[in-house]
């Protein structure tokens, strides 16, 4: 079941999340967040964007979310979106039925394009990235330094809906979750 994030999920999420600050360079932050901090992001973030879990027989199996991708005015229109699935739950659809239904939400609020930095190399996120749509728009090189080495970050880019111009304001993201299994 995918649903809206609430602060209950936050000891899960920041589990899942946990390896990819400490062990690898997914993540570029080097200490992971505790629940605490998770579950004020989650509460942060959803006041603008949707974060969402896939909750699978009460174990979160994974989530995503979208956060603004630049706060300059003129980028209100593009979100940054992020994926972590359960070691567990991995190459079952979890993360392909997440985004889309962080893309569909994001449609209804009125936003044109999602990015996503991926942190090479990541083989498993780029070819997720691109199985759904995502194409390299360019590439950070050794961009950031972590565990002892410099690393690229590639840009992927996906057009949620064709433009218009002028676009609406984009709207805040609906009060009550959408039923969706
Ligand atoms: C990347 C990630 C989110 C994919 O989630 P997932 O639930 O395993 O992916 P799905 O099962 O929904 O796969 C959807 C499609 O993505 C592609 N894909 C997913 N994992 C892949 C892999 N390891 N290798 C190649 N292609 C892959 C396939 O095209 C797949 O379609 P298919 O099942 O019809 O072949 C997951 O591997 C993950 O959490 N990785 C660690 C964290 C991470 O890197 N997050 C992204 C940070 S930028």
């Amino acid at each position: 079941m995918i649903r809206l994030a609430a602060s209950a999920d936050a000891p899960q999420v920041a589990a899942i999340y946990r390896p990819f600050c400490e062990g690898s360079h997914i993540s570029f932050e080097n200490d992971a967040p505790d629940e605490a901090e998770v579950a004020s992001r989650i509460e942060r973030i959803n006041r603008r964007f949707p974060w969402l879990v896939d909750e699978t027989g009460g174990t979160v199996a994974g989530f995503a979310y979208a956060s603004p991708h630049r706060e300059r005015a003129a980028y209100r229109w593009a979100v940054e979106v992020t994926v972590y699935v359960h070691e567990r739950f991995r190459g079952r659809g979890v993360g392909r039925g997440l985004y889309a239904e962080l893309f569909d939400r994001l449609r209804s609020q009125g936003l044109f394009k999602a990015c996503a930095g991926i942190a090479l190399p990541n083989p498993a996120s780029q070819a997720f990235h691109e199985s759904m749509g995502f194409t390299l728009v360019g590439i950070y090189r050794k961009i950031g330094y972590k565990l002892g080495a410099w690393w690229d970050v590639g840009w992927w880019q996906l057009a949620l809906q064709p433009e218009i111009d002028p676009p609406p304001e984009p709207r805040p993201p609906a009060p009550i979750p959408l039923p969706k299994r």
